[in-house]
């Protein structure tokens, strides 16, 4: 079959090699991808969120199937573009992509059908967000309604914080459009945890737990980012938590999308505070997650093509995990998240693919004649194998001692929140 995968990062090439390890695939496509997904896979040279480009693509390579890693399409209507034309295609449609694409959206779905979630206000205007803020104090969350690839959410320690972020979003419109409404909601405490689903309508299968590491810096410091790290499983979903988030929140999200009348067939992520009165949804992306993924998929032992087209077609599928740990550490541009430097040489990268149990995910890389250069602000994704989560998190960062760029920073305590669960 071929197949054709949607975007650039790491994710994606995670999608891409574990689709690519599948003997049903007989050519895999990529639009428009990065350094290392162009190593096994073709580069179609089409911007993921030019729609109407990629489905003229697919209809005249005659394409199979197709997996969209990021969320700009699929709230730009990619789905609807293909099906419309007969395409078959992995992804909410433009309808059921709101629950990432409006948090005010999401978090009134989750209010209308009880899912659990922070205390929240919803505002277009400045002064009455400044008051609202005022009236409730210190810590409190100010997110922007719309995208904003991973940064619209800010923590605020103190009011004057908040008031300075609602000024940036909604008067100086930091984030366009998408931040001219914002969602103001309760600080909630506890520790976070991803929680990714497949859905087909009534239908849903879990996949691997993880966690991801948002902050910039070590210690959870520093600003929100794409994500620096992530593991999988994690210990803070417990089999009891597990329950909950089955009952409490996926099963909501079915029964809730049924009634508002939304056909949904995706992935549906749900990023979560374990809080002490149980797990709350801190927001929903309508895909796998980044760097999530990328742990999520080495521990999936399923054909995924095959998986993918069996839940398409309505049929249960069975996720199977390998009992072995992983552990992804993303190396950063110095910039990054505000402004990456571009255009570094990358040195190392042939030293570490003799590395046992140890894989590389392009995400910001490119080519410059033999070189492999940086392109963006996560570069790459050092990722490994490990019986415990110790021995992964030894093996990646051993890995990471024989790369380097001007400027690469990452952080050294990818994994560290779980250790104080574990024995081993
Ligand atoms: P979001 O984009 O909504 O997932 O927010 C990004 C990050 O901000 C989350 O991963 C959390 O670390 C933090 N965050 C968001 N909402 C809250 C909240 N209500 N309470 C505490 N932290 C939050
Ligand atoms: N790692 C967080 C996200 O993919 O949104």
């Amino acid at each position: 079959m071929k197949v054709l995968v949607i975007g650039n990062g790491g994710r994606e090439h995670a999608i891409a090699w574990k689709l690519k390890q599948s003997p049903l695939v007989s050519e895999l496509f990529v639009a428009k991808g990065n350094a290392g997904i162009w190593e096994i896979a073709k580069k179609v040279d089409i911007s993921p969120t030019d729609v109407k480009a990629l489905a003229d693509f697919a209809q005249k390579e005659g394409i199979d199937f197709t997996v969209v890693g990021p969320e700009a399409p699929l709230v730009e209507g990619i789905v609807d573009e293909f099906e419309k034309r007969g395409l078959k295609i992995f992804g909410p449609n433009r309808e059921a992509a709101q629950l990432e694409g409006s948090k005010a959206f999401a978090k009134q779905f989750m209010e209308k059908y009880g899912i659990p979630t922070a205390r929240y206000r919803t505002f277009t205007d400045f002064q009455e967000a400044k008051k609202y803020v005022e009236e409730v104090g210190a810590p409190i969350v100010v997110k922007a309604d719309g995208l904003a690839a991973g940064k619209g959410a800010v923590v605020c320690e103190s009011v004057e914080k908040a008031i300075e972020t609602l000024y940036k979003f909604m008067n100086q419109k930091l984030f366009g459009k998408a931040s001219e409404k914002v969602v103001i909601e309760d600080f909630l405490e506890g520790e976070e945890a991803s929680y990714i689903v497949m859905i087909n309508g009534d239908k849903y299968v879990s996949l691997p737990t993880s966690q991801d590491h948002k902050r910039l810096l070590d210690g959870d410091k520093g600003p929100n980012t794409g994500g620096m790290g992530a593991y999988s499983p994690t210990p803070v979903i417990t089999p009891d938590v597990e329950k909950k988030i089955k009952k409490e929140i996926v099963e909501r999200v079915i029964e809730g999308l049924k009634k508002e009348g939304i056909f949904y067939r995706g992935f549906l992520y749900a990023g979560l505070m374990i809080t002490k009165e149980g797990p709350k949804v801190l927001e929903f992306n309508v895909r796998l997650g980044d760097p999530e993924a990328q742990p999520i998929l080495m521990r999936i032992k399923n054909d995924l093509l095959q998986t993918l087209l069996d839940f398409y077609e309505g049929k249960d599928v069975k996720i199977e995990e390998n009992p072995r740990w992983a552990l992804d550490v993303v190396l950063a541009s110095r910039g990054y998240p505000e402004k990456p430097e571009k255009g570094k040489i990358i040195h190392g990268l042939d030293m570490v693919r003799k590395l046992k149990d140890v894989v590389v995910f392009h995400a910001g890389t490119s080519k410059e004649g033999d070189f492999f250069v940086t392109s963006g602000g996560r570069v790459l994704n050092v990722c490994a194998y490990g019986n415990t989560l110790k021995e992964a998190k030894e093996k990646a960062y051993n890995a990471i001692r024989y790369i380097c760029f001007e400027g690469m920073h990452y952080r050294k305590d990818i994994g560290d929140k779980a250790f104080k669960y574990l024995n081993d």
